[in-house]
């Protein structure tokens, strides 16, 4: 074990965690071990953590990374708080961070250990909750927009989901590259979304995307299924369909469409960096629908899943 700066911390390790696959019942808080920090970690006394799809995807034994041999697994990938023990790094104890973390840690617990490649410091504009919600939503939007799709100022885009936790996140990101952002959102958030920057915002209950979004050179797809097999026609020959989830291959060739397969964010903190400057200097913002205590952690899927929030939803440990 190496040299750590602090004590052990006497709070104890309250952690969302599932032993088994299952509905909402599987998800349980507990009481876990508190881990020591390796040499190229942190142990962070953790503020707050978001709620994702990919929590109650893994829950229910559909993300297919995590497996049965996986478990128990504490939930949650993204989160902000204070450094609590340091190992062998230029971080000090009370340091204020954010990251986006392997999935081989859980971000739903009160101390989680991080690894310094994945963790920046927190802009003092925001705070742990905003903090919390960015991370793993934006490094996929950047991932998905910039990365994968190699979006470039002055091309024509199209987000689905504009509202959501990516979405929101994405609309800001393409505009500030300085392409032409057109989205998709339900009726209540059209506003919402026309405020993050989009040029075109499309109500896609009573509107057909397809009649207003035309000749693009991108579609960021959160939806999968019909949205994105309709994507394919508004996409010019050569242009790219970037899918958070499962891109459809032969549709893709039919429309000579490229594609890139199925990808999942990956912590990195010279990106995340980069967004931290986007949120020092409020070029980016993040929108938190509704905050909850650890405890309530099923209240809350079920809030993310039911009540069509703007945003993000997070979980409190303090
Ligand atoms: N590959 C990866 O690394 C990665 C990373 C993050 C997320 N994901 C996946 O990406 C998806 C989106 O994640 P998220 O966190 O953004 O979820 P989210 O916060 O639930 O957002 C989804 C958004 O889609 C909107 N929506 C629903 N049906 C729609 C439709 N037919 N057309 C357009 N918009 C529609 C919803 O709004 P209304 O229902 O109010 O209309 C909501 O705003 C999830 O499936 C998630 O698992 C993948």
């Amino acid at each position: 074990m190496p040299d750590l700066d602090s004590t052990t911390p006497a709070t104890a390790n309250r952690a969302v965690r599932i032993t088994h696959f299952g509905g909402p019942e599987v998800i349980e808080v507990t009481t876990i071990d508190t881990p020591y920090p390796a040499a190229d970690e942190v142990l962070v006394r953790v503020h707050s953590a978001s709620v994702n799809p990919v929590d109650w995807k893994t829950a229910e034994g559909k993300y297919p990374p995590v497996g049965e041999d996986a478990l128990p697994i504490v939930l949650g990938r993204d989160l902000a708080g204070t450094i609590a023990q340091v190992a062998d790094s230029d971080w000090s104890v009370g340091d204020r961070v954010f990251a986006f973390i392997g999935q081989d840690r859980g971000a739903q617990s009160v101390f989680v250990c991080v690894k310094t490649s994945e963790l920046v410091a927190m802009p003092d504009a925001i705070d742990f909750d905003a903090a919390a919600g960015s991370a793993l939503a934006v490094m996929t939007a950047w991932q998905g927009l910039f990365d994968h799709g190699g979006l470039t100022a002055g091309q024509r885009v199209l987000i689905h989901g504009g509202a959501g936790g990516v979405g929101h996140m994405a609309v800001q990101l393409a505009r500030w590259k300085g392409a032409t952002v057109f989205a998709t959102a339900s009726g209540h958030d059209l506003d919402f979304v026309r405020n993050l920057g989009a040029d075109t915002v499309i109500d896609y209950k009573n509107a057909r995307f397809e009649d207003i979004a035309t000749d693009l050179d991108m579609v960021f797809d959160t939806q999968g299924g019909e949205t994105q097999a309709r994507s394919f026609r508004v996409i010019r020959e050569g242009g790219i369909l970037v899918s958070t989830l499962d891109p459809d291959t032969a549709k893709a060739a039919e429309h000579k469409v490229r594609i890139v397969p199925r990808w999942h964010a990956e912590p990195d903190a010279a990106t995340l960096g980069q967004v931290a400057d986007l949120l020092a200097s409020g070029a980016l913002k993040v929108t938190v629908a509704k905050t909850f205590p650890l405890e309530q952690v099923r209240a809350a899927h079920a809030f993310a899943q039911d009540e069509h929030p703007r945003g993000k939803v997070v979980l409190r440990l303090v």
